[in-house]
């Protein structure tokens, strides 16, 4: 047993969609979340400066004395995993890992990937789709817009359903019908992606992949919680506008959340 929180992050918002999964799976685990709003948008930064910001963000959850780290955020997944594994003592879980293993086990062989820029650059969605399903083919398109419009809460504006109704067009003339949300910001426009196809797509949301592979590990190394659940704790490096009601609003909570400003 280890009554010690879980620690997430994300550059902002995003991250939610993940912790939401958590919170919904873990009924004694208690999590610290970590939006580094001042660094926002981790998309279209460097590889140097994401690696920058996953170590400050770590460090910091770390001071807050959790058991583990999860990156709820595809840019820092596939730009600082591997660094952050090699720099800190504490076990780390990215979004590409898990979700690729239970894109494993749905058996297709063609699938479509978005993300932001910086993802989509670093190829490590599909390095690592193909690592483990060698015959898959994988259609990417990187989607620059959408983690800042949803960030700045306007995900069901006409200039948001222009810009999926753009970024979906590949995957219409691929006729592809599973495509990863790689970005954790993208869960929040689910419903505008589906309603651009006129067949059926299944979005893969990262954050359920995510918190079974948290249960199965917690579970393995007898680390899990058992006692007092306490509501999230949402740290921001930024004050950022109406932070609480777009929280409120990714993880269905009718109570007032626990935010803290600056750290
Ligand atoms: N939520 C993030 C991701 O999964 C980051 C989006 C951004 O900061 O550009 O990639």
């Amino acid at each position: 047993m280890d009554t010690r929180p879980i620690g997430v992050f994300d550059s902002g918002i995003g991250g939610l969609t993940v912790l939401k999964e958590l919170e919904e799976t873990f009924k004694e685990e208690n999590f610290i979340y970590l939006g580094d709003t001042l660094n926002f948008p981790y998309g279209d930064k460097t590889k140097e400066e994401i690696i920058s910001f996953s170590k400050s963000n770590i460090e910091y959850l770390i001071s807050k004395n959790v058991k583990m780290i999860i990156i709820a955020c595809g840019t820092a997944t596939s730009q600082s995993l591997d660094e952050m594994r090699e720099l800190f003592d504490i076990p780390i879980m990215g979004i590409i890992e898990p979700t690729v293993q239970y894109v494993k086990n749905m058996s297709i062989r063609k699938i479509g990937v978005i993300a932001t820029t910086g993802t989509i650059r670093s190829g490590a969605w599909e390095k690592s789709l193909k690592k483990q399903i060698s015959d898959i083919e994988v259609v990417s398109n990187a989607c620059p817009l959408l983690a800042g419009i949803a960030e700045e809460g306007k995900a069901t504006s006409k200039e948001s359903i222009e810009a999926v109704h753009n970024y979906m067009e590949i995957f219409k003339q691929n006729h592809i019908d599973t495509i990863i949300l790689g970005c954790t910001h993208y869960p929040i426009y689910d419903e505008i992606i589906k309603k651009e196809f006129s067949y059926k797509v299944n979005l893969i949301n990262t954050g359920k992949a995510v918190a079974q592979n948290v249960k199965k590990y917690l579970s393995e190394n007898k680390i899990q919680n058992k006692g007092v659940k306490n509501p999230p704790k949402i740290i921001l490096s930024k004050k950022e506008t109406d932070f609480d009601q777009k929280a409120k609003n990714i993880l269905k909570s009718a109570k007032k959340l626990d935010i803290t400003n600056f750290y």
